[in-house]
């Protein structure tokens, strides 16, 4: 049977819009951003949605899920992508338990691909708010080996987004549908 999945995503940088596309590939299946999905979604059997962390929240999720469900979505699968490492375990999990309710966790599976950062794209506020981020690890005493690793990475742009990171999502894709 055709994999029945559609890829909807909030990008504004273009980390997240990249993953979403190379999850469509790998599923065959169409790929459109949030704000032009179909009317009707009851025609999938999964629907995927993929937004950025912002200070620490999906952004847009609490919106995207309303529309999802009004529009008729069945199943929901998302990921967020963001500038921590994939290896800040505690913190991706910490963040998923402030982001989605714990019966949102255990009915909507929920991934995490680790990105970037792009001041070149990204807009005044979120400049801005960069800038007030790194000050404020700046003026932080006792430091974690986490937050020295932030203060660093943050001076610049970085890309650390790779293909490979949409294999776990992906190959849950293709087991499920
Ligand atoms: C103001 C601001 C806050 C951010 N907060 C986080 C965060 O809390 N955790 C994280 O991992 N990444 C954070 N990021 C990085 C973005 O999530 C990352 O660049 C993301 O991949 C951008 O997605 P996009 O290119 O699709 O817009 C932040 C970026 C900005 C500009």
């Amino acid at each position: 049977m055709k994999n029945n999945i559609i890829v909807l995503y909030n990008t504004w940088t273009g980390f997240t819009q990249r993953y979403a596309q190379l999850i469509g590939e790998a599923l065959d299946c169409p790929v459109h951003a949030l704000k032009d999905a179909p009317a009707d979604l009851s025609q999938y059997d999964t629907v995927v949605f993929g937004s950025r962390l912002h200070a620490g929240v999906f952004d847009g999720w609490k919106k995207a899920q309303k529309l999802l469900i009004r529009r008729g979505a069945k199943k929901l699968v998302v990921f967020a992508t963001g500038a921590m490492p994939n290896e800040a375990e505690d913190t991706i999990r910490a963040m998923w338990e402030q982001n989605l309710t714990a019966q949102e966790r255990e009915a909507i599976p929920h991934f995490y691909l680790q990105a970037g950062l792009c001041y070149e794209k990204m807009g005044g506020v979120d400049r801005a708010m960069m800038k007030f981020a790194a000050w404020a690890m700046a003026r932080r005493r006792a430091k974690t080996a986490e937050d020295e690793a932030f203060q660093s990475a943050i001076r610049q742009s970085y890309d650390i987004s790779d293909p490979k990171y949409i294999q776990p999502i992906a190959a849950f894709l293709k087991q499920e549908n």
